[in-house]
């Protein structure tokens, strides 16, 4: 079979909805863990459900159930709220794997793949292994023996030779379950097997960064056990979505089956810690187990657009960092010339068309020197090229352009040389033509050939192997991908907390999508850690220390590398705000080996209403002799939020000030006797001069280093130059809210007549996130049935199905609706009532970031215009 490399370009235009929930699909938390009382309960008060899943382990971080509602009207809702087992009912919400934002992808089923020898692991030199520090834990003798990392992914092809071949006890992939099966979208009934095989690709990605045994690389911590938890099918031979139900039965049972680590390169826009699988994550940290999760792929969004359940308490939240390499995957061909070079091998990669098992005369074009890049046609003496392969230089014109030029001479096959290091797939849309491209060295070796009167011919063999190289990546190597997600969250917490090679990650890959690809996202970065995790539990095994997740969470963000700005074009003179890196680039040896240990993994100093005068840590002397420390602190470029005189946020790269807070650190030199700890004050002057409007995000890092001058650990600090409760939470700016008729056209007059057969929508946008919207239905034509208060308004009740809670803020261009069918419900969890006909108005009011549920005046109000409604 012929090998063809593909790269799509996935995530970063796609705009993300604000709420992805599944309509009809609940999740109950119960008292006491028998949910067939819950079911019997719904049969005998008439209720039909139907049953998703079980949501509880004897280990009781959480106990319940989640169900399909039959009839999902609100009167059933609120029956079902008001038994007195039920804690809470919430919907089911779906997310994604964090959806990897470029992909190379080999797909070959003649791939060879093979694993090498479990030894050797002293060394690696794999790039993102040097880039994080890796390489020094490794000769130090730690490979993650006896650490169990469960991912919880779209499975692991385990067949994989590199990833152990087999599935179940004794093998590298040990534990692990499909929670859902091949046909699961996200939307549809799991259905589940004990068999968690990859059939998308995603998680084994993610599990030959933890764990692979490979020829050309290792994972991390290639001695670890992995656990497959599948929670995504593939539909259509991509991973769909993943129900919270089914993720958080997923990590209940990683953590009843021993995890000493869960990991999930999965999320969806949150920012808010009341998800109810942000609260499963919570517990489970609480319990003692870490949790590291992808921080999300929604750089382009700006800020203030945290992910769930990497926003959940004591979750780690992962950014990525760009490998200093891009290793790519190549077919291999040879070529031979007439008198100096016998059957020499190159790689390639395939834009269009297959080369088959052939052998090619080269025809080299040579205009002033150079091979030709066709954008003025081919040369007079290009004739005859039906059975030659046509090199022709990259640049100038469109790679269609160019093939077509060598068509125009008959040509059936093109190779196209780079004009930068390595390859990339062209995009071509000519027909009836076989393109591929070759890296610039090899197009040079063959114009010398010519140059010396030889002939070059290539042989292509379409069972032929690919292999991997990799180039320099000089333009974004090393530096912070601009696709992870920006703190930080509606509640002013710090996220991602520490970043890790995530961008253009070589990993393995289901065989039967060739063994191998390059990926990239915060999905990438997120294992890179987990393996990392696997390596420091190990060294403390060794020592007899039990850690606790919260040990890792600092320890990690404390020793990280802070890294400049970087817009994806190039790396300015300032250091990116922590709001997009945290910690900065992980520091793996110096993770595990700090003699110096303090008690905080950020300082997060909150808005300037909620400021925090000072806040303190607690620095300890892990040594063996006393230390002196000198404490200093630096910035990070200060962001805003908003675009300038807007409300909206700020699409990437947000507006960037090289303005900088004044820090004072108490003491700010210390000695320590070994084992000893004393307590640091740290007080901050957000910079001076800053548009508040524009909502300014600003940081640094607190250094603390040994009097010598030698680097110890650096604790990120953040806070926001606003009062965030004056910052307008709903999107008036593009006109909503709006009340619309049934096709979507805007009511901006009184009296419009609507009805049962033809009823109002409602649609609402946020520019920042709200923890609490709702929509109350007041009527104007007999003000004396508006019997219920909201705040200032008396109402008739409220827009069944609201209060909606902890609203992240919408992407750019989306919106929610709500669809009112003449019922309002008297009180929150109620039994809705049909209202008589009549004028009525909407009030629609969103509670302002920080502001408390019960204050009137923390909410912002809109009224609608009147309507008649006549049932
Ligand atoms: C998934 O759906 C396909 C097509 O309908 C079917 O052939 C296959 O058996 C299903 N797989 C499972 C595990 O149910
Ligand atoms: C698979 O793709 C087809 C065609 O694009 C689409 O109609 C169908 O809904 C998809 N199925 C699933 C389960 O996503
Ligand atoms: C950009 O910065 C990163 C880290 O901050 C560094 O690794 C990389 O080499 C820099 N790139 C260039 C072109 O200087
Ligand atoms: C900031 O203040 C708000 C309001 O008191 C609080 O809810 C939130 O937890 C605080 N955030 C942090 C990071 O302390
Ligand atoms: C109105 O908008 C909603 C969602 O925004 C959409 O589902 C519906 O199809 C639209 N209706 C019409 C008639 O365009
Ligand atoms: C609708 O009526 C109210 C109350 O009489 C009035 O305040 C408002 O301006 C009117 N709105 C429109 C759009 O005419």
């Amino acid at each position: 079979m012929h090998l063809q490399t593909f790269i799509t370009f996935v995530g970063l235009l796609s705009p993300a909805l604000a709420q992805r929930i599944l309509p009809g699909a609940y999740i109950a938390e119960i008292k006491g863990t028998n949910s067939n009382a819950f079911l019997d309960k719904a049969r005998s008060s008439g209720i039909r459900v139907r049953h998703r899943m079980a949501l509880n382990q004897e280990t009781s971080i959480f106990n319940g159930i989640s169900f399909d509602l039959e009839d999902d009207t609100a009167e059933n809702r609120a029956k079902i709220e008001s038994w007195g087992e039920v804690v809470q009912l919430s919907p089911v919400r779906l997310y994604d794997a964090a959806a990897p934002v470029a992909r190379r992808i080999s797909r070959d089923t003649a791939a060879v793949i093979s694993k090498r020898a479990a030894e050797g692991f002293e060394t690696t030199t794999f790039p993102p292994h040097l880039q994080g520090g890796v390489h020094k834990l490794r000769s130090q003798g730690l490979t993650g023996t006896g650490i169990k990392i469960a991912v919880i992914d779209t499975g692991i092809d385990y067949t994989h030779p590199s990833l152990g071949g087999k599935f179940g006890p004794g093998n590298k992939v040990s534990f692990g379950t499909d929670l859902v099966g091949e046909n699961y979208t996200g939307s549809n009934t799991p259905v589940p097997s004990d068999d968690p095989i990859d059939c998308a690709g995603h998680g084994t990605h993610v599990a030959g960064t933890i764990a692979a045994v490979d020829k050309d690389f290792t994972g991390v911590a290639p001695n670890v056990e992995l656990g497959a938890y599948r929670v995504f099918g593939c539909p259509n031979g991509s991973a769909g979505s993943a129900s919270n139900d089914v993720l958080i039965s997923a990590f209940l049972q990683a953590q009843a089956d021993g995890a000493d680590l869960i990991t999930a390169s999965i999320g969806g826009p949150s920012g808010w810690t009341a998800d109810p699988w942000a609260q499963v994550v919570q517990r489970i940290v609480e319990a003692g187990t870490p949790c590291s999760i992808a921080a999300g792929n929604e750089g382009s969004e700006g800020l203030f657009y945290a992910s769930g359940a990497a926003d959940a308490v004591g979750a780690i939240a992962v950014a990525s960092i760009n490998n200093i390499n891009s290793p790519e995957v190549l077919t291999s061909a040879k070529y031979s010339s007439s008198k100096s070079v016998k059957e020499k091998t190159f790689g390639y990669t395939a834009a269009t068309g297959t080369f088959g098992s052939e052998t090619y005369e080269v025809y080299v074009p040579i205009v002033d020197g150079q091979i030709s890049d066709g954008c003025s046609g081919l040369p007079e003496d290009a004739t005859a090229l039906g059975n030659k392969m046509v090199a022709i230089r990259r640049g100038t014109c469109t790679f269609d352009a160019k093939v077509q030029a060598a068509v125009a001479r008959g040509a059936k096959n093109v190779i196209i040389v780079n004009n930068v290091p390595g390859t990339i797939q062209a995009s071509v849309t000519v027909g009836n033509v076989n393109v591929g491209m070759v890296e610039p060295q090899t197009g040079a070796a063959w114009l010398d050939l010519v140059n010396a009167k030889e002939t070059v011919s290539t042989t292509f063999d379409k069972t032929s192997p690919v292999f991997i190289t990799a180039v320099e990546n000089p333009i974004t190597g090393g530096s912070l991908s601009i696709f992870t997600s920006w703190g930080p969250t509606n509640e002013m917490y710090q996220r991602p907390h520490i970043g890790a090679p995530g961008g253009n990650i070589l990993s393995t890959y289901p065989v039967k999508f060739g063994g191998y690809a390059v990926l990239s996202g915060t999905s990438m970065a997120t294992p890179f850690v987990a393996g990392v995790i696997g390596l420091y539990l190990e060294n403390a095994k060794k020592l007899g220390r039990k850690v606790t997740p919260a040990e890792l969470r600092v320890g990690l963000a404390t020793t990280g590398k802070p890294l400049l700005f970087n817009d994806g074009a190039k790396n300015s003179t300032f250091l990116a705000p922590v709001a997009q890196q945290g910690g900065g680039l992980i520091d793996a040896f110096k993770f595990v080996n700090s003699k110096t240990i303090v008690d905080r993994d950020l300082l997060e100093f909150n808005d300037t209403q909620h400021f925090r005068k000072s806040l303190d840590f607690k620095l300890t002397n892990a040594g063996s002799e006393t230390v002196s420390y000198k404490l200093t602190s630096f910035g990070g470029a200060t962001a805003y939020a908003l675009k300038e005189g807007s409300t909206l946020a700020q699409q990437f790269p947000p507006t960037l000030l090289e303005s900088y807070s004044t820090v004072t650190i108490e003491p700010s030199t210390l000695e320590i006797k070994p084992g000893q700890s004393k307590r640091v004050v740290v007080r901050v002057t957000p910079p001076a001069g800053l548009d508040e409007a524009r909502v300014p995000v600003y940081g640094g890092w607190i250094n603390i280093a040994y009097a010598n001058g030698e680097d110890q650990l650096r604790i990120p600090y953040m806070g926001v130059a606003a009062h965030m409760k004056k910052a307008t939470v709903t999107n008036f700016e593009e006109g909503y809210p709006i009340l619309m008729n049934v096709r979507n056209q805007t009511l901006s007059v009184n009296g419009t007549e609507v009805s049962r057969s033809a009823p109002p929508r409602f649609a609402w946008s946020l520019a920042l996130g709200s923890g609490l919207v709702r929509i109350d239905v007041v009527s104007v034509s007999a003000p004396e049935s508006n019997d219920v208060t909201v705040f200032d308004d008396k109402t008739v009740g409220s827009f069944p199905g609201y209060p909606n809670y902890w609203n992240p803020r919408n992407s750019a261009n989306t919106r929610n609706t709500a669809v009112w069918n003449g019922r309002v419900v008297k009180k929150e969890g109620g039994a809705p009532v049909r209202v008589p006909a009549g004028n009525y108005k909407f009030v629609y009011r969103a509670l302002k970031l920080t502001g408390r549920k019960h204050t009137g005046r923390d909410y912002e109000r809109w009224e609608s215009p009147s309507f008649h409604w006549s049932p």
